[in-house]
């Protein structure tokens, strides 16, 4: 399979190991960055990894920061994504079969990287299992997505905020 994958600077040795991971049982990866611990912003990378997927380069995308929640969230604003905080084995099966999650995220300072191998290797290997249910709640969930906001492939989205962090404008 070819798999998106993306994180934020607190996680990406974290990243690297799941990617040497993915790679040695026969996986694509696309990496999205970031690339090292330089401090950077969840959101670009969860909305390059999210592109991947919607486009059809990648067939799912897998992303982490800290807590896995603010890339997840930020996934999960891009139009065509099904994204699943995931913290268990259990919740990537679930994920996947119920709601035909096509982007997973964890916490890579929250869950060990053993943890994450084996979720990730049950959210590749679960099949999403059609029922008129969950495809009317599937259905249901993306009604939600705002296309009229849509920024897929906008790469200047986040310029105006990137530059005020440069201007140190931000203070965290
Ligand atoms: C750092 O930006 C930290 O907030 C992030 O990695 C994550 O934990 C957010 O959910």
């Amino acid at each position: 399979m070819i798999i998106s994958l993306g994180c934020d600077h607190i996680v990406t040795d974290t990243k690297m190991q799941l990617s040497d991971y993915l790679k040695s049982k026969g996986h694509k990866v696309i990496d999205n960055g970031t690339y090292d611990m330089t401090r950077t912003h969840y959101p670009i990378y969860g909305k390059k990894t999210a592109e991947k997927v919607v486009s059809g380069e990648a067939d799912l995308g897998v992303v982490l920061c800290g807590t896995g929640v603010g890339i997840s969230a930020s996934a999960d604003k891009v139009p065509g994504t099904r994204v699943a905080l995931v913290r268990d084995v259990t919740t990537a099966k679930y994920a996947k079969e119920q709601l035909n999650a096509n982007i997973i995220a964890v916490g890579g300072r929250i869950t060990g990287l053993h943890l994450i191998q084996a979720i990730v290797d049950a959210f590749i290997e679960a099949e999403y299992k059609p029922t008129p249910e969950n495809q009317a709640l599937i259905a249901k969930i993306d009604a939600l997505n705002h296309e009229a906001e849509n920024q897929t492939g906008n790469d200047h989205f986040f310029d105006e905020f990137l530059e005020k962090w440069d201007r140190g404008e931000y203070h965290d």
